[in-house]
């Protein structure tokens, strides 16, 4: 495995590799068992398993986020070579944004706007849609991995590599979740153990909506309340629980087809995101998340 710091290095590395496929899996590093099982994923389908670990400034909306944000390469490294990986870029971010950077990539509607869009501003999903782009175009992998936990996230890369022409085949892996149900997070090592436990109610509530569906429940202000009574009960005030289109995004008025449950909320200071797809009753499963 070889680590290299800038795009110049990364493309003399990927030079001769260019013959079989080339998978990417873009990180922030604080590598855990879900990173993983993206590597997996790439180490079983491509010849050359490229791995970034960059945590993007430009992503974060709170500097106290960006500043607390785990930083483990050591450990990511370690981790990077047991799971296989032949290239990792680490670039520093004047390698990504070099003085005079002036440039965004911006995707419009409804799929950046609104949850964490709204929550987070825009320029959130600015930041992850211009870093994603520049990491594509510096590795330009056959496959790129994303995590389907980041279901937001993934609806815009898909836009943003629909609308230009990015070379490239998104593979989207299912959320990877601890033994009791909550999905894996860089975030959840700043849970103290009492507020790990309050978070499960995370998973639950989205079980307590999938059951529900199952069950014939299709007004989803209902499934809502019940997924917020769930929340509440642990005293998780949620920022949002959302049921949507999976596609577009925009609010659904009738269960009657596949829907995305999303939820984002605080457990003390940690912000927690989840989801998972739901049918109605009757229905075949979707394949959750
Ligand atoms: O999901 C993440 O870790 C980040 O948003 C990504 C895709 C690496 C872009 O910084």
């Amino acid at each position: 495995m070889i680590v290299v710091r800038t795009v110049a290095a990364l493309r003399d590395a990927l030079r001769d590799r260019r013959a079989g496929a080339v998978g990417l899996v873009p990180t922030m590093g604080a590598l855990h068992e879900g990173h993983a099982t993206l590597l997996r994923a790439a180490r079983s389908a491509d010849d050359t398993v490229v791995m970034s670990i960059f945590v993007n400034p430009a992503q974060f909306d709170e500097q106290a986020d960006l500043a607390a944000y785990p930083r483990t390469e050591e450990a990511d490294l370690a981790l990077a070579e047991a799971e296989g990986v032949d290239v990792v870029f680490a670039p520093e971010a004047a390698e990504v944004y070099p003085a005079g950077f002036a440039t965004t990539v911006s995707v419009a509607g409804l799929i950046a706007e609104t949850l964490e869009g709204a929550e987070r501003g825009r320029s959130h999903f600015d930041g992850v849609a211009t870093v994603v782009t520049k990491l594509l175009l510096a590795a330009l992998p056959d496959r790129a991995y994303f995590g389907a936990k980041d279901a937001q996230q993934v609806a815009v890369i898909r836009r943003l590599v629909a609308d230009l022409g990015v070379p490239v085949e998104l593979v989207v892996c299912p959320t990877s979740r601890d033994a009791d149900g909550l999905a894996r997070s860089s975030r959840n090592t700043r849970l103290s153990p009492d507020e790990r436990a309050r978070a499960l109610a995370i998973p639950r509530a989205l079980e307590e909506v999938t059951d529900a569906a199952a069950a014939g429940t299709t007004d989803p202000e209902a499934l809502r309340a019940r997924a917020i009574a769930v929340l509440e009960a642990s005293g998780i005030h949620p920022d949002y629980v959302a049921v949507v289109d999976p596609a577009s995004f925009a609010p659904i008025a009738r269960l009657d087809g596949p829907a995305l449950v999303a939820i984002a909320g605080r457990v003390g200071a940690t912000r927690l995101i989840d989801n998972t797809l739901i049918a109605p009753s009757g229905a075949l499963a979707p394949g959750g998340s």
